[in-house]
C-alpha cells in the first residue's frame, strides 16, 4: 500500500493520538496503562520538533495511518550521536508496507542530525516488532529481562540497535 511520508502537523494530532491509544489499550508495544490525551501528545510533538527532531505520518489519501518518531536514547552528553525511536501503525493496516514506508526517512532525518546509532526498545514477545525491525537492519544488543509488567504478566524489552 503507497503512502506519502510527511512531517506531521498539528491537525494530524487526533490520529496519532487513536493510534497510540489503540495500542496502550490492546497491546505490550506501549508500556502505559492509561491512555494520553490531546494535550499530552501536542506537547510530546512540540517537545520533538523543538528538539530539532521529527514527527512523520504516513498519509494515506489524507488519512494518517502511521507515525514514526525519535528522541534522545538517555540524558547526557556523551549519548548525543544516539536516539530512540517509534513506530505505530494503525491496526487496521499492519502487514501493508506503512512501518517499512516509514522508516527509511526516519533513518535519513537522523543522518542527516549527525546521529550514529537507532535504538528501539521492543518488548520482546511482539513477534511482529521484532520481525520488522529485523527486515529493517536492526540488530538485537541486548535483552533486560522482566523489566515490564503489563496485563498481568511480566515482560522482557529487547534493546534493537541500527548503526546509521
Ligand atoms: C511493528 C509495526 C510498526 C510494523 O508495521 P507494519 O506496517 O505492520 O509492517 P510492514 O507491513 O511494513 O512490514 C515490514 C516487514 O516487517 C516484518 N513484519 C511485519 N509484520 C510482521 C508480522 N506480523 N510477522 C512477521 N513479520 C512481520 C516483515 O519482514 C515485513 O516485510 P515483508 O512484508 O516484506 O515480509 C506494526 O505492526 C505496529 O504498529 N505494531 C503495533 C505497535 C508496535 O509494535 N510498534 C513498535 C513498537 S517498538
Amino acid at each position: 500500500m503507497q503512502v506519502t511520508i510527511r512531517d506531521a502537523a498539528e491537525t494530524d494530532l487526533p490520529a496519532i493520538l487513536d493510534i497510540v491509544n489503540d495500542a496502550i489499550l490492546n497491546t505490550t508495544a506501549i508500556w502505559m496503562v492509561h491512555t494520553f490525551d490531546l494535550e499530552n501528545r501536542r506537547a510530546w510533538m512540540h517537545e520533538r520538533v523543538s528538539a530539532g527532531y521529527p514527527v512523520l505520518v504516513a498519509d494515506l489519501a489524507g488519512t494518517v495511518v502511521g507515525f514514526s518518531s525519535f528522541g534522545d536514547f538517555r540524558k547526557g552528553d556523551g549519548y548525543h550521536h544516539t536516539v530512540e525511536h517509534s513506530v505505530y501503525v494503525h491496526r487496521h493496516h499492519h502487514g501493508k508496507g506503512v512501518g517499512k514506508q516509514l522508516m527509511p526517512p526516519l533513518f535519513d532525518r537522523a543522518r542527516d542530525l549527525g546521529k550514529h546509532v537507532m535504538i528501539g526498545g521492543v518488548e520482546a514477545g511482539n513477534t511482529a516488532s521484532m520481525h520488522f525491525h529485523k527486515a529493517l537492519g536492526f540488530v538485537e544488543t541486548g535483552r533486560l529481562k522482566e523489566v515490564g509488567w503489563k496485563f498481568d504478566r511480566w515482560l522482557d524489552l529487547a534493546l534493537m540497535q541500527k548503526t546509521l
